[in-house]
């Protein structure tokens, strides 16, 4: 049997933006967070607060972060890659932050140029500061099924981080498919291990679709009890230190299925495509979500 309830968390502003080559106006970043808010999302991962060298597109973490101060509906993620990164998000507001690492060691460098372990030392001490601020904390493990230099990732190095993170008292743990190179065939595996290792409310799933994979990854996770799915407003995104990487599922194609399954997500749909259709239009470009196509031609 699936969820009753799934909860999305939405990573279009973040994860969606991030790899966008032209600067996004500030203006249009919220006005597509308060949009994506409106229309029912639970939680919204809005940007992070990391190197503005590394990632120049979100250079206005603070300012995005203040504007949003006062939208309600959702909750609103940033990601911390380090100290600096969570005590600048606090102050401008973050009540809920993420952490991200990988089970892959080539991309952890490539991605936050250090070790896995290196990388597990500095998010214990961000966990304690949020821990003494009351603030949840997500953790993202990328690479989950396979990497771009290393290729296959085992699910047993995938199972041993996710438990790194639960243990330094992570909220919620996301299980990143960065390549999405992952099928039914090899996601099921990882998480079977991971749920050896940890409460499977505990975990969260977010796929790439590079090769149309995601959906069936979802349901496939839906099967086994995962009701916490990543995903991107119009199949917005990729990661800078991904190369080939597609962007993330498309929320719309998501809620899509889990409405036609029963599955409840609180989301207005109607009202994700008019997010949707803003940074489409904002962007230049057609919607990466095929329902979102098909529900704007009738
Ligand atoms: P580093 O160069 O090793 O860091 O970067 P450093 O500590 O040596 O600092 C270098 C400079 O960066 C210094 O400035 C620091 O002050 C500054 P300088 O003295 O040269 O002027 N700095 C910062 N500035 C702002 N905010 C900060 C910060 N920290 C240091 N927080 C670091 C290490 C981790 C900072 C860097 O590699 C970085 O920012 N990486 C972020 C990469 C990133 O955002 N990747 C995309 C997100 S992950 C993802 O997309 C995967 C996911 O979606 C799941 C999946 O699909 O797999 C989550
Ligand atoms: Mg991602």
């Amino acid at each position: 049997s699936i969820p009753e309830f799934v909860k999305i968390v939405e990573v279009g502003p973040r994860d969606g933006l991030q790899n966008e080559e032209n600067i996004v106006p500030t203006a249009v970043k919220i006005e597509l967070i308060k949009l994506l808010a409106s229309s029912g999302l639970p939680a919204v991962e809005a940007t992070s607060f990391v190197s503005p060298k590394w990632v120049p597109q979100l250079a206005d973490a603070k300012e995005v972060m203040q504007a949003i101060q006062n939208v309600e509906g959702a909750r609103f993620l940033v990601l911390t890659p380090n100290l600096k990164g969570f005590e600048a998000a606090v102050a401008a507001g973050a009540r809920e932050v993420a952490i991200f690492t990988s089970a892959s060691e080539s991309f952890s460098k490539s991605n936050i140029n250090c070790s896995i372990e290196d990388s597990l030392t500095r998010y214990r001490d961000v966990s304690l500061a949020a821990k003494e601020l009351l603030i949840p904390v997500r953790g993202y493990i990328s690479c989950v099924v396979g990497c771009p230099v290393e290729g296959m990732v085992s699910p047993s190095k995938v199972a041993h981080v996710t438990k790194q993170l639960f243990d330094m008292g992570c909220s919620e743990i996301s299980l990143g498919d960065t390549i999405g190179v992952g099928t039914p065939g090899t996601v099921i595996p990882v998480l079977e291990a991971v749920l050896d290792v940890v409460p499977v409310d505990k975990l969260a799933v977010h796929f790439h679709d590079t090769y149309g994979q995601a959906l069936s990854n979802i349901f496939a996770s839906l099967q086994m009890g995962i009701s916490t799915v990543d995903s991107s407003v119009s199949g917005l995104g990729g990661c800078p230190y991904a190369k080939g990487a597609s962007g993330n599922v498309a929320t719309e194609d998501v809620v899509y299925m889990l409405h036609g399954l029963g599955v409840k997500t609180n989301v207005n749909l109607g009202r994700l495509m008019v997010a949707g259709d803003f940074i489409c239009k904002h962007l230049g470009r057609p919607s990466g979500s095929k329902t979102a196509i098909a529900l704007s031609r009738s």
